[in-house]
C-alpha cells in the first residue's frame, strides 16, 4: 500500500522509506484546514502515520483500458520543487447519495463528463487521487494537483468546468489550499 499524511504543523518520527514534500500554504479556500504562511508537509510511506490528512492510492475504479491507455500516455509527472511550481491538494466528501448509487450508476458520471472534461488537462496539470473514506477520515478522497505558476488560469477553467458536470451536484465538501511546493 502506498498512504499518504497532509500535515500541517509538526511532522511525527517517520518510517525509513517516508518520502517528504514541504509546502507554503498560500490560500485556503472554504475551510479552517490551515492558515496561509504555514507550512504543510505531504509523506508519502508504506506506513499510515497518525497524522493530519489522511488517504490511500487504489486502483482505479471506473475507467476502461481505452481511457486509461490515453490518459497514462499523455499524463505529465511531478513538477520539481520550485517558486513556480503550484500545488492544490482539494479533500472531497460526496453525499449519502452518491455512495448508494450502484457502480454503473457512478461510473457513468466518469465516462459521460469527468474522464473527457479533464483529459485534455493531463498535459499540463499533474494530478493525484488519495482515497480516504475508509481511512476514518471527514473526506472521501484526498485529490492533489500540480502545475506550473503560469497554468493557474488554465487550472481555475478545469475546476469550473469540472464543478459544472451533474457529478457535481453530489459533491458535499471541497475546500482548496493552494500551496508553493517548496522541497
Ligand atoms: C486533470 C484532469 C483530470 C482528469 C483527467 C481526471 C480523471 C479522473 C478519472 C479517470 C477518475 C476515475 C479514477 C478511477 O477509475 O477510480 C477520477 C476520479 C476522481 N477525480 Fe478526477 N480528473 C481530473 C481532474 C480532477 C479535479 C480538478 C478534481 C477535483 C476538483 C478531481 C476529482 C476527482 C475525484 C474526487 C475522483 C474520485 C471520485 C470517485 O471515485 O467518486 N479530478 N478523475
Amino acid at each position: 500500500m502506498l498512504y499518504v499524511n497532509f500535515i500541517a504543523g509538526e511532522v511525527p518520527p517517520l518510517p525509513p522509506d517516508a518520502r517528504v514534500n514541504r509546502y507554503k500554504v498560500d490560500a485556503v479556500v472554504g475551510s479552517d484546514l490551515c492558515r496561509p504562511g504555514t507550512t504543510m508537509q505531504r509523506v508519502e510511506s508504506g506506513a499510515l502515520l497518525d497524522a493530519g490528512l489522511r488517504g490511500v492510492v487504489q486502483h482505479l475504479h471506473y475507467t476502461t483500458l481505452e481511457e486509461r491507455t490515453d490518459l497514462t500516455a499523455r499524463s505529465r509527472t511531478e513538477l520539481p520543487p520550485s517558486a513556480d511550481t503550484t500545488a492544490v491538494l482539494i479533500p472531497m466528501r460526496k453525499t449519502a447519495e452518491w455512495w448508494q448509487l450502484a457502480q454503473d450508476q457512478r461510473g457513468a458520471h466518469f465516462h459521460a463528463a469527468h474522464t473527457p472534461t479533464g483529459a485534455p488537462y493531463v498535459e499540463t496539470i499533474f494530478r493525484k487521487l488519495y482515497h480516504a473514506r475508509y481511512l476514518g477520515s471527514p473526506y472521501d478522497f484526498l485529490t492533489y494537483f500540480e502545475f506550473a505558476r503560469a497554468s493557474e488560469g488554465t487550472f481555475r477553467e478545469l475546476l469550473a468546468a469540472l464543478r459544472a458536470t451533474p457529478e457535481w451536484a453530489y459533491v458535499e465538501a471541497e475546500p482548496e489550499v493552494w500551496m508553493t511546493k517548496l522541497t
